[in-house]
Order: structure tokens, then sequence, then C-alpha cells
């Protein structure tokens, strides 16, 4: 178990990873593929990391680490659909509790969603996975924030 403090310089190191990856690159497959490669090799208790891209009134599966998953969501639910339509982050602790979490892969028992903008524009999520009950607090939420920060930074 890290301290928060440890978490917190974590994060501050994968967004340096992120930041010298994706900066130069304007391709949004590319730096999407790229971070989940990052997200899933770094972190630890994980077991799918990847994105969901907007596509209509869906989100249709976009780069991802970790097995096959569920292609299209509809916008408003499961976890991933949820934080699309609100535009805001999910940290859910115990996904079996949270009314219509689209199971994907048996394993996972939390996840964190965080919305990708441009500007006004609903680009997709970040969604990751864990196998353990409450793997994603607020650190995890603020730290991946930042990743997603950066990226916005590269859609033009
Ligand atoms: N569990 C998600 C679906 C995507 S998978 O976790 C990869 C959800 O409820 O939106």
């Amino acid at each position: 178990m890290s301290t928060d403090q440890e978490k917190a310089d974590f994060y501050q190191s994968l967004a340096k990873q992120a930041q010298a990856l994706i900066e130069d690159e304007r391709n949004l497959i590319a730096n999407l593929a790229n971070l989940s490669a990052l997200i899933f090799m770094s972190l630890e208790d994980i077991n799918w990391a990847g994105f969901y891209l907007v596509d209509g009134d869906e989100l249709v599966l976009g780069p991802f680490q970790g097995k096959p998953a569920c292609i299209r969501i509809p916008m408003g639910a499961g976890v991933c659909g949820s934080a699309a339509k609100n535009r805001t982050t999910q940290i859910v602790s115990d996904v079996h509790q949270f009314e219509g979490h689209i199971a994907c892969d048996a394993a996972s028992n939390s996840e964190i969603v965080i919305p990708i903008l441009s500007g006004r524009r609903l680009i997709g999520v970040l969604d990751i996975d864990s196998p353990s009950i409450a793997r994603f607090d607020s650190i995890d939420g603020l730290g991946l924030q930042k990743m997603v920060d950066l990226l916005q930074e590269t859609i033009v």
C-alpha cells in the first residue's frame, strides 16, 4: 500500500512519460493507443485500461489494453455512458452496486471513468477497471485527470 504522497508522485512521473509520448503527435488514435499501453503497464492492480469514443449517440470501443470488451455503449448506459452523458468523472468502488453497470470482464470489481473534452465537444472517455474493490480514489482521479488534460491539449 502506498501513501497518498507516493501515489501523487507516481502520477506526476506518469504524466511526464505521457507528455513525452503524445506532445508532438496530433493523431488521436496513436495517442490513445500509447496512453492505454502506458497506463496498463504502469498502474498496479488493474485488468483493463482504454478508451471509448463518441460515435453519434453511442460510445464505441477505442484503443485499449486488456481482454476484448463490449464494442458499443449507449450514451447514459453503464459507468462509461454515465460519465459521457454527465461529463463527470465516475469513481465506482463496487461495480456490482452500480445500476446498469456493463460487465465486459467478470474479473472487474471497481472502475474509474473520466470524460475527454475538446472545448465543449465530448470526444470520449478514459476507462480503467480493477479486480479489487475500491481500487480508485480521488488521488487516482486527479492523477488520471492530468493525463486526460495532456491528451486534450493534443486534440485540435
Ligand atoms: N464497465 C463499463 C463497460 C466498459 S468495460 O469496463 C471495458 C461500463 O459499465 O460502462
